[in-house]
């Protein structure tokens, strides 16, 4: 009898068809420290040292840009013990930049309204971005106080000023000019978004740079998320037939 060959299974990625740009929604540390009788804190920390590996495999594999949701806009609703242990995990994060970053080709930035964080944090976060400026590796997008309906809202006033100065008309805002605008205006654009720990949702994270990015789920809890995941993540995705509205 004659079987059909069953289609080999892509097993590594293709480094000719990589996406320019991802974006994690580090989400499940919670869940992750719970399933092990731990604190939440025990898991935002396992969480930061899953974003330090994952942003590093992506730089060595040659991913443009990374934008790693680290604190939304939403999570000051937290109680203030998780604010603070959040914040104080940046801000050991940043502090260490110089050991951080070394031996990595690594651009940091951090996108947000920074106007709500500390001095001290703000003084790392420049700090942290002055020891990788001349670097010109993965530009990795840190969102701290972050929220895609505020970027959205912050490019139209922008937009909305330049009409009140004279500077230009309203047929000039264009999507172009919106999308210029947005945080990640010099990035290239976001190729594939990924939420690990099972949630389908957006949670506010890149609602402009969305549009047509390609989405990746997966239960794994962020903690757990390894390079095997993003490699699998990434094969998926070139997997995936981008039409963007044509047939
Ligand atoms: C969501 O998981 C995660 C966050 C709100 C924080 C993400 C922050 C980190 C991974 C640490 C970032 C720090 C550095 C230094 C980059 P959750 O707590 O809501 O998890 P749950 O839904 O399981 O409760």
């Amino acid at each position: 009898m004659l079987f059909k060959k069953k289609k080999e299974e892509v097993r590594s990625i293709d480094p000719s068809n990589l996406p320019r740009h991802i974006g994690v929604i580090m989400d499940g540390n919670g869940r992750w420290a719970k399933n092990r009788h731990l604190p939440r804190s025990a898991g935002h920390k396992a969480g930061a040292d899953t974003f330090e590996k994952i942003v590093k495999y992506c730089d060595k594999i040659g991913i443009k840009a990374i934008t790693a949701y680290a604190f939304s806009t939403e999570n000051w609703n937290r109680p203030k013990a998780e604010v603070d242990n959040l914040m104080e995990l940046l801000y050991n994060y940043l502090q260490m930049a110089e050991e951080k970053f070394a031996g990595t080709n690594i651009i940091l930035r951090v996108i947000g309204d920074r106007s709500a964080l500390s001095e001290k944090i703000n003084k790392a976060i420049d700090h942290a971005i002055e020891i990788t400026n001349g670097n010109t590796g993965i530009i990795l997008n840190m969102a701290l106080n972050y929220g895609g309906q505020d970027e959205i809202v912050r490019a139209a006033r922008i937009a909305a000023e330049a009409v009140k100065n004279g500077e230009m008309t309203p047929e000039e805002i264009t999507k172009e000019f919106l999308d210029k605008n947005m945080y990640t205006g010099d990035n290239p654009p976001v190729d594939l978004i990924i939420r690990p720990s099972g949630e389908l949702r957006l949670s506010n994270f890149l609602l402009w740079q969305s549009a047509y990015a390609e989405l990746w789920y997966s239960d794994i809890n962020w903690p757990d998320f390894s390079e095997k995941d993003m490699e699998r993540a990434i094969i998926d995705y070139q997997k995936r037939n981008r039409r963007f509205g044509k047939v």
